[in-house]
């Protein structure tokens, strides 16, 4: 890639503060921004709303190319419809939440996503910031950089607590426990740390001091160019 079509991958666990850094680089830096998990969820979504049983793989796996999916990469304005509808709030739902490991684990759903995400990549201008669990290792292997961002259970639990309103911390805990282990085991492409990745620990740090770390390691392979 050239110096100034730059493009950053960065995995991670849920609630490393991965889509809060990944907005905030991108918006810093002029690149495009894209929320892979939110493709996933809208996936997932229109699985739900279309009366699909996510737990049958195979099912899942016949209807994965009918929704149209189409992101949104302004840093400052990310959106995601789904045949036309606007997503951005029904994905959110505790449903959801609850569903998209199962839908995000079949094959059929990952090469058509997957493929989409590599089209939408090619086509940013200027580069892009690429957040979700298996960019790095498996989306964009070529990747300019890649992070990967982790915190302990405790505080990942604390900050998803903090952003659904006063959920209960363990409650949450064991949610995100246990997708993480679902999305960290699947067979097809899980969520992990690519060897060539930079890993942050953000468990003592602010979203801030987040943000800079990855704005540094960009600029420094900038310079390296
Ligand atoms: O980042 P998120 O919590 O919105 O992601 C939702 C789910 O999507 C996550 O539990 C696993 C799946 N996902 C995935 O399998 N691969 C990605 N690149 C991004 C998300």
């Amino acid at each position: 890639h050239t110096v100034e079509s730059v493009i950053v991958a960065i995995d991670g666990p849920s609630g490393t503060g991965k889509s809060s850094t990944s907005k905030a680089v991108a918006a810093k830096l002029g690149l495009r921004y894209l929320d892979t998990g939110a493709q996933y969820r809208a996936i997932t979504w229109w699985m739900i709303t279309n009366g699909v049983d996510v737990e049958d793989a195979q099912a899942v796996a016949v209807a994965a190319a009918k929704p149209v999916i189409v992101s949104g990469t302004d840093p400052a304005a990310p959106s995601i419809s789904v045949d036309g509808l606007d997503a951005a709030g029904p994905i959110r739902t505790q449903e959801v939440t609850s569903k998209v490991s199962a839908v995000s684990a079949v094959p059929e759903v990952r090469t058509l996503i997957t493929d989409l995400q590599r089209s939408i990549a090619a086509q940013a201008d200027g580069g892009i910031v690429v957040e979700g669990r298996d960019i790095g290792t498996t989306v964009l292997p070529d990747a300019d950089l890649k992070v990967f961002l982790t915190a302990s259970p405790e505080a990942r639990a604390a900050r998803r607590s903090g952003e659904l309103k006063g959920a209960d911390v363990h409650a949450t805990k064991e949610a995100l426990i246990k997708r993480d282990a679902a999305d960290s085991s699947r067979k097809t492409s899980p969520l992990a740390k690519a060897d060539d990745a930079v890993e942050v620990d953000t468990t003592e740090l602010t979203l801030d001091q987040v943000i800079e770390c990855v704005v540094t390691l960009v600029e420094e392979k900038r310079a390296a160019v």
